[in-house]
């Protein structure tokens, strides 16, 4: 039974305030939360509530902090924490807006998330196995964002993220060697090229490349110079953003104005060129039409991620899949803002065949929630950024504790993760 909530302003990864709660039950058992931030943010998120004013240039979060310690707080001191979709629609109706704009989403998800924790830890499971069950075992195929460029980086790349897709390894643990002897040979190349090895918010490099083929001829060049085959053992994968730079009807890519149409025949020859296996956010989060056009063409043959488009929201993804529009999702937390619904959305993808790639946001913080989250929705993939980093690696930290805790139970998705995409 939950006792007492605590809520308090802390800091994410650029150092902006985000919100943490801790729940504290009857028995002294307690679970603790911190909720992450985007920059890309989708206009069709729920809503993340900011003070306004001066203090942290309006960023602070002390009202939602005020909320938690308000309006939730007494209204769940009493209830079950191992009742979570109790305690989710408890906070819903006192919330009582379609954006939990009143509450605030980051107020609502601090309290959701923590009280995960407090009933895990008060049956004494592992986080993945309270929320996952007995049969939760499958480590995912990570995307790692080795190359960042759009509202990430302050380069002239247009697309937001360049991942690599270890695919081949045999377990996660060789997943992440993978990936990091990539990241390694890949600095080198660009230090040999005196390119700028500074790093973006999700712990790629941000060099300034004059084009997608330039970068991915680099990625390709890295994947080699390390050891490993491009495509079989290594893959590629893109988060286009696409969202950020479309305007007028159009998508502006440095000089260029294209179209639909356009934007879709500039991802297809990426795919006929290189090993890529999935395309988030290809196209904008409201060009509907679009999306159709563009899952027509290349839906078949390789992932085509929601995020933007879908915020992990039932509604939106439910529309998507009666439209015949992309083939994933991108589950993040806070694009949704409870964890009832995030797991709500996870299962309709599983029913219509759609893949879950489960994110985090480029404000990240040392919370590791989405590394068990992902082993226990056995979603098969993750995206949770570079090999630099520790908001990013504590992740990957989180995942090789959990493939050693199961042992020879643990299965890594590997290329099924990749649900066979040319892989
Ligand atoms: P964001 O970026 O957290 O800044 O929205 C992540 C993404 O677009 O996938
Ligand atoms: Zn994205």
């Amino acid at each position: 039974v939950i006792d007492t909530i605590i809520a308090r302003e802390v800091l994410d990864s650029r150092g902006n305030p985000t919100v943490e709660a801790e729940v504290l039950l009857g028995t002294g058992i307690s679970g603790r939360a911190i909720v992450p931030s985007g920059a890309s943010t989708g206009a069709h998120e729920a809503h993340e509530l900011r003070d306004g004013g001066t203090k942290y240039f309006g960023r602070g979060v002390t009202k939602a902090v005020a909320n938690i310690e308000t309006r939730i707080a007494p209204a769940l001191c009493g209830l079950s924490a191992l009742d979570q979709m109790n305690i989710d629609s408890a906070m819903a109706k006192i919330d009582n807006t379609d954006d939990k704009s009143s509450l605030g989403a980051n107020a609502i998800l601090a309290v959701s998330l923590a009280t995960a924790r407090a009933a895990a830890n008060s049956v004494g499971l592992p986080l993945y196995r309270y929320l996952g069950g007995p049969m939760a075992n499958l480590l995912p195929v990570p995307l790692m964002n080795v190359i960042n460029g759009g509202a990430h980086a302050s380069n002239n790349l247009d697309f937001q993220e360049f991942m690599i897709v270890p695919h081949g390894a045999q377990t996660f643990r060789e997943a992440l060697q993978m990936g990091a002897e990539v990241f390694h040979t890949l600095k080198d190349i660009l230090t040999s090229r005196t390119l700028s090895t500074s790093v973006g918010d999700e712990g790629g490099f941000a060099p300034n490349l004059n084009s997608n083929d330039e970068v991915a001829k680099i990625l390709i060049e890295s994947i080699e110079k390390a050891g490993y085959t491009p495509g079989t053992q290594i893959a590629l994968a893109l988060d286009v953003a696409s969202t950020e730079f479309y305007k007028d009807n159009h998508y502006c890519v440095g000089k260029e104005k294209y179209s639909s149409f356009d934007m879709i025949t500039q991802l297809e020859n990426l795919v006929k060129n290189y090993p890529i296996v999935s395309i988030e956010d290809g196209l904008a989060e409201d060009d509907w039409e679009g999306w159709k056009l563009l899952t027509n063409r290349l839906g078949k043959e390789i992932q085509l991620v929601g995020d933007d488009l879908f915020v992990t929201n039932s509604k939106r993804l439910l529309k998507g899949i009666r439209e015949g529009v992309a083939n994933s999702i991108l589950i993040k937390v806070n694009q949704i803002g409870s964890l009832t619904e995030t797991l709500d959305a996870i299962e309709l993808a599983n029913r219509a065949s759609y893949s879950s790639v489960i994110s985090h946001r480029s404000g990240e913080t040392e919370d590791t929630i989405i590394a068990d989250l992902a082993v226990a929705s056995r979603a098969g993939q993750i995206k949770t950024g570079s090999l630099s980093r520790s908001e990013r690696i504590a992740k990957y930290n989180q995942l090789l504790r959990i493939e050693d805790e199961l042992g020879n139970q643990a299965r890594y998705a590997g290329t099924t993760g990749l649900f066979n995409f040319r892989v």
